[in-house]
């Protein structure tokens, strides 16, 4: 399905995320197509995905780079020749400048895996445990020079069962994130939800109370 609307992904991890919403582009859930998709770890799983899925994709390894913003315009370049006009942060763990955040704010999203603003960064299952939390779950919100601090669009919540470690959490919060992620995208390139004045807005006909009811996969996990 082609579209012409051009989302890239970027990722450093597995790809989990990646697949969700390219499968939900695959069936015009989103109305946009993978236009590319970048890793900065040269073995990361999401490169291998991509291959199998035939969707464009390159490597830009942060480490050969010098600094911070040579290695974004070597990502800017790639973005910019694709024609890429919304980016999505899929479990992408290097930090953006804000040079690399105005190029595209208000059409660069982020899923974090915590019920933000609670603990933002990194371990976030085992923090959510220690603190003896009764549910968390995972955030899509749009990127800003703040970490992780820009405004939310979603949140998809899962409870934490007596018998959980990082791992049960990280993999039942995951089942979250491939519902809430493509239909955060959907909503954005549909223009159901935009960025305005620094705040989410959401067109008035849309019924949403901030939680996942529906959705491309949204088909497990647990909402409050
Ligand atoms: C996801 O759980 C995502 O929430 C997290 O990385 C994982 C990537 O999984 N992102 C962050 O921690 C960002 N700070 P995936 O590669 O299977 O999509």
């Amino acid at each position: 399905m082609s579209s012409s609307r051009r989302i890239a992904i970027l990722a450093s991890g597995a790809g989990s995320n990646m697949a969700a919403i390219a499968q939900a582009c695959e069936q015009a859930v989103i109305p946009a197509s993978i236009g590319l998709i970048i890793s900065n770890v040269p073995n990361a799983g999401v490169l291998g995905r991509a291959k199998d899925l035939r969707l464009p994709h390159c490597c830009i390894d942060h480490r050969q780079f010098e600094n911070r913003e040579a290695f974004e315009d070597a990502m800017l370049l790639k973005l910019r020749g694709a024609s890429i006009d919304f980016v999505v942060l899929a479990g992408f763990m290097r930090i953006l400048t804000d040079c690399f955040i105005r190029e595209y704010y208000g059409s660069l999203l982020n899923i974090h895996p915590s019920l933000l603003p609670k603990y933002p960064g990194l371990n976030t299952h085992q923090r959510a445990l220690d603190a003896g939390d009764r549910e968390t779950g995972a955030t899509v919100h749009y990127v800003i020079p703040e970490l992780d601090a820009g405004p939310t669009i979603v949140q998809g919540k899962v409870p934490i069962l007596p018998e959980d470690d990082a791992e049960s959490l990280a993999a039942r919060v995951q089942v979250q994130e491939h519902a809430i992620y493509p239909q955060a995208v959907r909503w954005c390139l549909e223009k159901k939800v935009e960025l305005r004045d620094g705040k989410v807005w959401k067109d008035p006909s849309f019924m949403d109370d901030g939680e996942t009811r529906t959705g491309a996969n949204a088909n497990n996990g647990t909402r409050a």
